[in-house]
């Protein structure tokens, strides 16, 4: 992965402090993906080296810079856990997704096979749960019921919506679970471990909650905005894969007859490489893309507005800034 931060931090000492514990978790995340078998430790090595943001484990960082003690181990350990869940789940949903591609480099799936990223998935995921029990059985249950909700909502995006639930709902459901959950659970856990107040730690895990799920939102607007060197991953995938998201499903919604074309093609099977390209390039000048990013703009702010339980300084400013380059994703 890049070095440099992710976040643009202006306080300097905090950027220091950040990027040096970052770099800490990085040797941890790469000492507990080992295995005694070495083609386990191949295959779970893969993604982690391939790249990737390290977002969470930001979040993890910077949350427990609103707490007294952010330099104890324990939020080291902590953002060790939340990658480690992430990576796991990646290693599954590239299977799900049939994604080829993923951090710029093959998927598992594609470089081995479904049985090996699966188990990949799962021999990661035992990593990150022997880990929790480090800190605590407070840890062990919130990462048990971060996981159950982020699992829901994968498995609930492959289900279409209920007789009359307004499909946008739907949507918005799975993208809390499977996204929202573990961003939140990043800001919980940097609060908590560096002993915030509860005021601090509830605010900071709402926090979390929108700002994941506008990370989300942010990441399906650029399935269809941005390509694959943006990205590292393939673009149009959730179009190939048949699932809706924000752009599409406002599309959808406005129904306008100047977009018969789109809808026709949106209503129909996409695995088809033409039609998958002119759906694509109908949604990349379609309004409904501009409206999306509003949504995600929205969200942000109201993320941002549950910061006033911090003092006003660089860690909340920081978080304000993470909110903001979230929303304003193009990679
Ligand atoms: C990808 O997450 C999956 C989503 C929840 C959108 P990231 O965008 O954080 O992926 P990496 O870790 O940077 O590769
Ligand atoms: C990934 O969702 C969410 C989880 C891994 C839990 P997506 O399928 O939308 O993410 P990308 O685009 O493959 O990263
Ligand atoms: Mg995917
Ligand atoms: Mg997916």
């Amino acid at each position: 992965m890049s070095s440099a931060l992710a976040l643009p931090v202006v306080d300097a000492g905090l950027a220091d402090r950040l990027q040096a514990r970052l770099e800490i978790v990085e040797s941890e995340l790469v000492r507990h993906v080992q295995s005694k078998a070495p083609f386990v430790t191949e295959a779970a090595s893969h993604l982690l080296a391939a790249g990737g943001k390290r977002f969470r484990p930001l979040l993890v960082l910077l949350a427990a810079e609103a707490g007294p003690h952010p330099e104890v181990d324990d939020v080291i350990t902590a953002a060790c856990v939340v990658e480690l869940t992430h990576l796991a789940s990646l290693y599954h949903d590239d299977v799900m997704d049939e994604a080829a591609l993923r951090r710029g480099a093959d998927s598992a799936n594609a470089r081995w096979d479904n049985h090996v990223a699966i188990l990949t998935g799962d021999f990661l995921f035992s990593k990150s749960s022997e880990l929790t029990a480090e800190l605590g059985s407070a840890a062990v249950r919130i990462q048990a019921q971060t996981f159950s909700r982020l699992v829901e909502g994968q498995i609930l995006e492959t289900r279409k919506p209920g007789d009359g639930e307004d499909p946008l709902a739907h949507y918005l459901d799975v993208v809390a679970d499977k996204t929202g959950s573990l961003i939140a659970t990043s800001a919980r856990y940097g609060a908590m471990f560096s002993g915030a107040t509860d005021e601090v730690v509830e605010a900071l895990t709402a926090y979390g909650e929108i700002v994941g799920a506008a990370f989300q939102l942010s990441d399906d607007i650029l399935d269809i905005a941005s390509d694959s060197v943006e990205s590292g991953k393939t673009p149009g995938t959730d179009l190939r894969e048949g699932v809706p998201t924000l752009p599409v499903l406002m599309a959808q919604a406005a129904n306008d007859p100047a977009d018969a074309r789109l809808l026709e093609l949106l209503a129909g099977d996409l695995t088809d490489d033409g039609l998958h390209s002119e759906t694509l390039m109908l949604l990349r000048v379609h309004p409904a893309l501009d409206r999306a990013r509003d949504y995600v703009v929205g969200r942000a702010n109201e993320a941002k507005a549950l910061l006033v339980a911090l003092p006003v300084g660089p860690v909340r400013s920081a978080l304000e800034d993470f909110a903001d380059l979230v929303a304003l994703r193009t990679a």
